[in-house]
């Protein structure tokens, strides 16, 4: 299908025209900001160097990754015209099929291009050339197909990054072979540039060729203030060059941005009376099997042309017009005519340039890019889920294959992450599984921005700290495990809250400091259990209510009733509780305690606010509670009007047998 061509800039006077050249100058030196260009593998102790040709500076490409291994490229494939940057090579042997770079740039900007470069150069010695994938961000960007040890493979695409987020380029290994890369490189450009790339499409390179040089030098950057490589190209037999030495202008609303000395060299055909003819192949993959291409034609008059004479042309692609009346190009201006819509559905494609019957001069053609159309259409991961878990990640130093978009695609999820993947919604976590990962310091408060999560599983690292009471916020948590950690401090009420209207699964045994005296809970640690008995005091600190809060716990034995543990009682300014767990064992039931403390809210929690009243003694009213892990458990308020001291409430609660 061939889509409208327009002609991208109309003719405009003069006057205006020379301004717009003022305010396109401005622009194309703030476009220069913002480039990132990486030598792959080379160390980190190597500092970054400047590139003689290009004076652009290139780094390592260390501080964008944290997988794979530097290597250097064989002795015998190094040339001395070669760029240092094709030297060394990354190489991604690791268990994670997918590995993926971070590029960050600096200007603002949503649309980049990206290039990235692959020499093989037998680095590894093994001689064996791989084939492997290419991701951008979410989306399948091409396959990079190396077909022997000393040609340079580059690949670009021009696209979009959508919301906030990073570029990230993915290698992926496909099973044909280890992935490596030599160099990668980030140039923003103005969204106005390329105005076919957009949120649901991006631009592949298939070429860009500079027509009518007979100079064999690549224009690149500083000519090309964006970086594009514009290859020379020409066909002696069929094309004449012809060339300026004038300047080739924009018009303000250009939204390509030609080099000047690019433009400033076109072809003719030979036999004028014959079209400019350019094809190419359709390059169908595996993965992309019907691709789409657009193309841009640049265009400029390059000669004052006599009275009497046009050139006029009819733009063709495979016999069908594109443009609907003959193009006439405009005198040194960059006249650049693209299409809109991607044509598919042919194995070759050839766009010819035809005089039309009142040219009286033949067509010309300055320059030439073919893309293939590249859909981005993948969803990405909620940004806050991305932002929280990258949070999670930086803070722990979580590697696993934890690179890339965290569920996007679904088969490179994170490990220990689970997703969902709703229709109507971008996908976002909803599980987070950190179990045994030698997690250290305390608990971030970022898991709690991931606001889908229904289980999160801590456990069996060496968290610190206390519980962040912001956890109780995620409603949607079903499960959360914390076992086996040193964190501190108390469970904050609203898990409790949670646990007791049977919301919230929560394990948090064998956290010493949080439920205290871990070996007390040993079965075979006989000498300081000798029975059960719980006691709590706990001072309430309070203008109406004055009493003084004391807990009993009832230890809930699931077998026969075992040897039970005593703890000292704690007489401290919060509330304090021992606490009793079963821990039973090979059928041989224990009784544990681990001394814990509880503010009143906490109690209040147990008690579902003091509700249910079971009883009332000497010292004031005894509540039924539950524990967060489903203990029952008796709470004795003492009244500050009991006639009784605290001394023969603590006995009363000692001789407490369960
Ligand atoms: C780059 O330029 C410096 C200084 O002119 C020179 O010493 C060096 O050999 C050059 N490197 C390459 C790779 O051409
Ligand atoms: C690559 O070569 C440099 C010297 O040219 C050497 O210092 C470095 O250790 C080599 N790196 C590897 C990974 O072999
Ligand atoms: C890679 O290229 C070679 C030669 O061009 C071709 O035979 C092979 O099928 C390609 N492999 C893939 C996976 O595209
Ligand atoms: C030029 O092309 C026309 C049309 O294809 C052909 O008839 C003519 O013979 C060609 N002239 C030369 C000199 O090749
Ligand atoms: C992107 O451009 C294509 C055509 O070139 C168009 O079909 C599509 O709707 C555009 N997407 C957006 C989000 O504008
Ligand atoms: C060719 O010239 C005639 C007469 O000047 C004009 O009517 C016609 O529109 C022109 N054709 C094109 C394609 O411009
Ligand atoms: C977390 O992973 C561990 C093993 O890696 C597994 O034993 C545990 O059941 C998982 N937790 C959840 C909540 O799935
Ligand atoms: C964890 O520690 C950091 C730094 O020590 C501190 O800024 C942060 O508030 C702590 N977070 C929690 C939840 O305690």
């Amino acid at each position: 299908m061939v889509g409208p061509w327009p002609r991208s800039a109309m003719a405009a006077p003069w006057l205006l025209l020379v301004l717009a050249g003022v305010v396109l100058r401005v622009h194309g030196q703030a476009d220069n900001l913002g480039f990132i260009s990486i030598d792959c593998g080379l160390p980190v102790s190597a500092s970054g160097y400047v590139d003689n040709a290009t004076k652009l500076s290139f780094v390592s490409d260390a501080g964008f990754i944290d997988a794979g291994t530097n290597y250097n490229m064989s002795a015998e494939y190094i040339t001395p015209s070669m760029g240092r940057s094709w030297h060394t090579v990354r190489s991604f042997t690791g268990a994670s099929a997918r590995n993926c770079y971070t590029l960050r740039s600096l200007a603002s900007g949503l649309k980049y291009l990206i290039r990235a470069t692959f020499m093989y150069g037998n680095y590894d010695g093994v001689n064996r050339v791989p084939v492997f994938d290419l991701h951008v961000g979410v989306n399948y960007w091409t396959t990079v197909n190396i077909s022997d040890a000393d040609t340079p493979v580059m690949v670009e695409v021009i696209t979009l990054i959508a919301g906030d987020r990073p570029a990230q380029v993915c290698l992926v290994n496909t099973g044909s072979g280890t992935p490596f890369i030599s160099g990668l490189s980030l140039r923003p450009l103005k969204d106005s540039l390329y105005p076919m790339a957009n949120t649901t499409q991006g631009l592949v390179l298939l070429s860009r060729s500079n027509l009518g040089t007979s100079d064999s030098k690549v224009i690149r950057f500083p000519d090309d203030p964006h970086d594009r490589f514009w290859f020379p190209e020409s066909k002696p037999t069929e094309w004449l060059e012809i060339a300026t030495p004038l300047k080739v202008q924009h018009y303000d609303n250009d939204n390509f941005d030609v080099p000047s000395a690019v433009m400033q060299t076109a072809v003719t055909p030979i036999n004028a009376s014959k079209p400019i003819e350019y094809s190419w192949d359709a390059e169908p993959s595996a993965k992309n099997p019907a691709p789409g291409y657009m193309c841009i034609l640049h265009f400029s008059e390059l000669q004052v042309l006599p009275a009497g004479t046009a050139r006029q042309f009819y733009i063709n692609i495979n016999g069908i017009l594109a443009l609907d009346n003959g193009f006439t190009p405009d005198y040194l201006y960059s006249d650049p005519v693209h299409s809109t819509r991607a044509f598919d559905g042919f194995h070759q494609y050839t766009v010819s340039l035809n005089a039309t019957p009142n040219s009286t001069l033949p067509p010309v053609l300055n320059a030439i890019e073919i893309f293939s159309v590249l859909p981005t259409t993948g969803v990405p991961t909620a940004a806050q889920d991305v932002s929280a878990i990258t949070e999670i990640r930086g803070k722990y130093q979580v590697k696993k294959n934890w690179m890339g978009d965290p569920c996007v695609p679904k088969s490179f999820a994170w490990n220990g992450l689970g997703c969902s993947y709703a229709v109507s919604s971008p996908p976002s976590v909803t599980g987070l599984n950190l179990s045994s990962s030698g997690l250290t310091g305390n608990m971030s408060a970022s898991f709690a921005s991931l606001k889908g999560l229904q289980y999160l599983d801590l456990s069996r690292n060496s968290l610190t700290g206390s519980i962040p009471g912001i956890l109780s916020q995620l409603s949607s948590l079903t499960f959360l495990d914390l076992t086996a950690n040193q964190l501190s401090g108390s469970i904050p009420s609203g898990l409790l809250k949670r646990m007791q209207d049977g919301s919230l699964t929560l394990r948090f045994g064998n956290n010493p400091d949080l439920c205290s005296n871990g070996e007390s809970c040993q079965p075979q640690n006989k000498k300081k259990t000798s029975k059960v008995a719980l006691y709590v005091v706990v001072p309430i600190v309070a203008v109406l209510v004055i009493v003084l809060l004391l807990v009993l716990l009832i230890c809930i034995l699931k077998k026969k009733k075992g040897r039970a543990a005593r703890n000292s009682v704690r007489l401290q300014n919060e509330a304090s509780i021992a606490l009793s767990r079963t821990r039973g064992s090979n059928g041989q039931s224990s009784v544990c305690l681990d001394n814990r403390r509880f503010t009143y809210a906490e109690l209040e929690a147990f008690t579902d606010g003091f509700r249910r009243e079971i009883g009332r003694g000497g010292f004031g009213k005894v509540y039924d509670g539950f524990l967060e892990d489903g203990t029952q458990v008796a709470v004795k308020l003492r009244s500050e009007s009991s006639d009784q001291g605290v001394q023969e409430f603590l006995a009363e609660v000692r001789s407490s047998q369960l």
